[in-house]
């Protein structure tokens, strides 16, 4: 039996965000329903962020409402601190996702606040979700540079990723936010990051900036990480990190994935849809 990699998608979320045109509703929801017909097992469908902040995420809780969910799928959502937290609760998110940064300069531009009042932040989140039995993913952007602050200490990432161990995600995922990583950084970054949590707790999440996030992945899984971040069409990149480009495309790590030798459970034919879906969602390159 092929070891199994999975790919966790994130068009409709990280893919999506940072369209400046308004996506219609209607679209949104018929990306859902097409990836939850892939064969992935988790689907970042929305964020419960502020609707200044990031106005194409304002209509997550009615895109949570409009998809046909299917059962064994767990579709979730960012929440940057407790009003975001209930409202993804409110919607129907069966699981949400924290997001802190490695670096100052980037705390500051996503989230208004230092790395550590963003941590305070997420405190009444992982209460809240102990209390509802709500599973916590937690995130780490600029893992190996950042827009501001230059090239990232691969301790610092590693300080951060002991927070979100400390506080109770199951799983952290590693922002590539920029894609300036290398196989070389990334190894780096891992190589602290394993000091603080095992393998099977991280998740690789790579922009594809300067086209080494597939490179990235395999150095990721020489180091033992088994889940991807990706989103199909290549969709996406952060508001707040200048010159980010999108994910790495879902049908291409999928490809890479196999060709290694890979199990993925995702039905390429199904992602080649979604993939044309969200090209057809993408607006003109900033
Ligand atoms: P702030 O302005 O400091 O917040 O922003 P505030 O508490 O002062 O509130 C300002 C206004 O926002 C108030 O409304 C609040 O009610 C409202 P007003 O009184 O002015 O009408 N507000 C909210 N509304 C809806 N939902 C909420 C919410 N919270 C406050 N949850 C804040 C602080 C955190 C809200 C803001 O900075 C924010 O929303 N940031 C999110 C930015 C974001 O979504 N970035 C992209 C996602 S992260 C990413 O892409 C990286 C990742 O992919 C990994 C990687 O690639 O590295 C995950
Ligand atoms: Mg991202």
């Amino acid at each position: 039996m092929p070891e199994l990699v999975e790919i966790f998608e994130m068009a409709p979320r990280d893919g999506l965000q940072n369209e400046k045109r308004e996506i219609a509703l209607a679209d949104k929801i018929a990306l859902v329903d097409c990836l939850s017909r892939a064969g992935f097992r988790r689907i970042e469908v929305g964020s419960f962020v502020s609707p200044k902040w990031v106005p194409q995420m304002a209509d997550s809780a009615a895109v949570f409402a409009g998809i046909a969910r299917k059962p064994g799928i767990s579709y979730a959502a960012l929440t940057p601190n407790m009003k975001g937290y209930e409202a993804a609760i409110a919607a129907g998110a069966d699981e949400v996702a924290i997001f802190a940064s490695a670096s100052e300069g980037f705390s500051r531009a996503n989230l208004n606040c230092s790395i550590a009042e963003s941590l305070e932040r997420f405190t009444p989140i992982m209460e809240a979700a102990k209390a509802d039995n709500v599973k916590v993913r937690g995130y780490v952007s600029v893992v190996t540079d950042c827009p501001f602050d230059g090239a990232t200490p691969p301790e610092n990432v590693a300080k951060v990723v002991a927070s979100l161990r400390d506080m109770g995600c199951y799983e952290i995922s590693l922002g590539d936010t920029i894609g300036q990583g290398t196989p070389e950084s990334v190894t780096a970054m891992l190589r602290a990051v394993l000091e603080e949590a095992p393998a099977e707790q991280l998740a690789g999440h790579y922009h594809d900036t300067s086209g080494r996030a597939l490179d990235n992945i395999e150095a990721s899984i020489e180091l033992g990480l088994r889940v991807f971040d990706a989103a199909v069409g290549g969709l996406g990149g952060c508001p707040y990190a200048p010159g980010a480009a999108g994910n790495v495309a879902t049908e291409a790590v999928n490809a890479r994935l196999v060709a290694l030798g890979y199990e993925t459970g995702l039905d390429g034919a199904v992602l080649e849809e979604a993939a044309a879906l969200a090209r057809k969602m993408k607006g003109p390159q900033k």
